[in-house]
């Protein structure tokens, strides 16, 4: 197992594509770190850093504690699962699972036990005489795990491994690719741009935008405390809400903002008045819409929670304070300041 560091990382393509922009990240020993951001943002060009598909305009990639910029792939103590999984086709399971081993010259009798070892904790040991296209796409992941598994790496590097499985399925192997990654206790760094991926799997998150890193923190910290718009817009769906008030933004989480009667402690609150109302019943919830100020806004309540009033009326609303986040409008960063400074007529309608 082993530590990675990326230090001041730069990849650009072209004179106009720069697709990491001065990234640092430390991660700690058998993390699991999710790397965050929209398509096109850099995601994969790092993760191809670190596995050493693609070399560095600049900066310093180290895993352990030694640099391997100059290291090729298989030096690395790395294995790399991609989206495609790109197992061989004419080959078994067995077979998939043994090439690494055969290339590295490992003597029969410890590959199997390997292969045993691998297949049983991925739950595929049923499976090794069938061949990939007699997988359904969970199974064809699990063995491409395996795969990776059985070179007992120091990290694992996994680009949008789930993102060909369908939605019921993506759910139960999230939890078994976090179960797998706690058991076993590799380092792993895990590229996703689903932001309910990130935030169930990682210990640690990294949201990254236009090639830069926006914030990195527990999922906790990510959610709650989001250092700019664009990380507390990116995680919660619906995503925060964003009021314009002078040369601020004050966001707040559509859980966050109730009916008025509801708040528990209305002296340390906001009110808001949503007007023109709409509400979509899904089932588990239900949500609010409305107009703050002439701003859409957005509140999450229970599903059978009764609005009183029709569509299109008003309803008071109310936020509160600690669970309300200042933005500067221009700079789109976190202020920081305690929301009692903004308000001190206590109602901004
Ligand atoms: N080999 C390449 N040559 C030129 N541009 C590339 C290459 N690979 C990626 N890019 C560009 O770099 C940016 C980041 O791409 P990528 O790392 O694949 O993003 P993500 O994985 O987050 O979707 C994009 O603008 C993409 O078009
Ligand atoms: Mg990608």
């Amino acid at each position: 197992m082993a530590t990675v560091e990326i230090r001041h990382l730069v990849k650009q393509f072209s004179d106009e594509v720069t697709a990491v922009r001065d990234i640092n990240i430390l991660t700690q020993d058998g993390e699991f770190l999710v790397l965050l951001g929209p398509s096109g943002c850099g995601k994969s060009t790092l993760l191809r850093m670190i596995g050493g598909l693609e070399q560095p305009t600049s900066g310093q990639i180290l895993i352990g504690d030694k640099v391997v910029n100059n290291l090729p792939p298989r030096a690395r103590s790395i294995a790399m699962v991609f989206q495609s999984y790109a197992l061989y086709p004419h080959m078994t399971v067995h077979g998939n699972i043994a090439f690494p081993l055969k290339a590295g010259k490992i003597p029969k009798a410890e590959q199997e036990k390997k292969i045993h070892w691998a297949s049983t904790i991925l739950g595929i040991d049923n499976l090794m005489d069938r061949r990939p296209g007699q997988l359904s796409g969970g199974q064809r992941q699990r063995v491409a795990l395996a795969r990776a598994l059985v070179r007992e790496p120091d990290v694992f590097l996994l680009d949008e491994p789930l993102s060909n499985l369908d939605a019921q399925r993506r759910a139960s192997a999230r939890d078994e690719l976090q179960s797998f990654q706690r058991e076993i206790g590799t380092t792993t760094i895990y590229v996703t741009h689903d932001q309910v991926e990130a935030m169930g799997m990682g210990h640690r998150i990294a949201v990254l935008n236009h090639g830069e890193l926006q914030q990195i923190g527990t999922p906790r910290e990510i959610y709650e405390e989001p250092q700019n718009i664009f990380v507390a817009t990116f995680l919660g769906s619906p995503p925060m809400n964003l009021i314009p008030h002078g040369d601020r933004l004050i966001g707040f989480r559509p859980e966050s903002i109730s009916p008025r009667s509801e708040v528990i402690d209305p002296v340390n609150a906001i009110e808001f008045t949503l007007n023109n109302i709409r509400t979509e019943y899904l089932g588990s919830e239900k949500l609010l819409y409305g107009d703050i100020e002439g701003t859409r806004a957005v509140s999450r309540l229970p599903a059978n929670f009764v609005i009183p009033e029709e569509e299109g009326a008003s309803v008071k609303m109310a936020v509160e304070h600690r669970a309300i986040r200042i933005f500067d409008k221009a700079t789109g960063q976190s202020t920081g300041e305690p929301v009692i400074d903004l308000t001190s007529a206590g109602s901004l309608t």
